[in-house]
């Protein structure tokens, strides 16, 4: 049974698929159909500037794992992106895990493979798809079972936005555990703020959230952020980018 929490990842495709058509495999025509109501309901400018930084957000990602070169990528919650595919063909000596809830990880393992025969390339073999609830399993277990001593860069884009504060806490209880277990890895994300879109991207957000029975806390700004990880103690948070009311930042386990 499709949840209803996937379709995020189908809008997310959606939107890369501006900058990548191969995210269209991954766009249902219900979505499809959905967008095109959207598009007739709100301009063109403004639905533009809400997908500019969604695009930024995985630009920006990408870039960070260009600098940091892991050896093993954990990333959560990575719905339909294609960043673990790409990567991983540059880069042979890298091991990448994607992870997300059953029915995402299982469409996405048709897909890439229906892309794998149209393309007539093979899937990589460094890819690896695993099933992982964030907010249910132990994220230490997948790293545990992998290369323990490899650099190992955790990533989360646009997954903690549709989660409340109760489900935030246990999310940073487990990447606090994996961070503390295994302190040369560093985890990347990104929080929203208090709405920097005026009252139409706010209509739009609160719309996906009843859609999606998630109702997703929003920090007031990077202070309070900042101050709300505190609590667990030997986190130290570095900030990558405050733009536009959205932050992108750093973890880290430091004794
Ligand atoms: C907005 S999408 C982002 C997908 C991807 N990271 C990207 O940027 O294209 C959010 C993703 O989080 C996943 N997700 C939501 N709750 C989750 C949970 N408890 N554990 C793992 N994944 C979850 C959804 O299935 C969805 O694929």
């Amino acid at each position: 049974m499709k949840n209803r929490v996937s379709i995020t990842a189908e809008f997310a495709a959606l939107i890369k698929a501006k900058d990548n058509p191969d995210y269209l495999y991954f766009v249902s025509p219900k979505t499809r159909y959905i967008s095109t109501i959207v598009s007739f309901i709100f301009s063109k400018q403004f639905l533009d500037k809400i997908f500019r930084w969604r695009q930024q957000l995985t630009k920006e990602i990408d870039s960070i794992v260009e600098r940091e070169r892991p050896n093993l990528i954990v990333d959560l919650g990575s719905g339909y992106s294609l960043r673990g595919y790409t990567f991983c063909r540059k880069n042979l000596d890298l091991v990448y895990i994607d992870t997300d809830l059953p029915d995402v990880i299982s469409n996405k393992l048709q897909i890439l493979n229906k892309i794998n025969r149209i393309k007539r390339v093979e899937n990589p073999s460094n890819l690896h798809l695993t099933v992982l609830d964030v907010l249910n399993d132990d994220l230490q277990n997948i790293i545990s079972i992998s290369n323990s001593r490899a650099k190992i860069l955790i990533l989360a884009e646009g997954l903690t936005s549709y989660f409340s504060l109760n489900q935030l806490q246990i999310f940073f209880d487990n990447i606090y555990k994996v961070l503390k277990t295994f302190p040369e890895a560093v985890f990347y994300s990104n929080e929203k703020m208090k709405e920097p879109g005026g009252i139409l991207y706010k209509f739009i957000r609160k719309m996906l959230s009843i859609f999606t029975h998630s109702t997703g806390h929003s920090f007031d700004d990077k202070y309070d952020f900042m101050k709300y990880i505190s609590k667990w103690e030997g986190l130290v948070c570095e900030f990558e980018d405050c733009d536009s009311g959205h932050l992108i930042y750093k973890l880290k386990f430091q004794k």
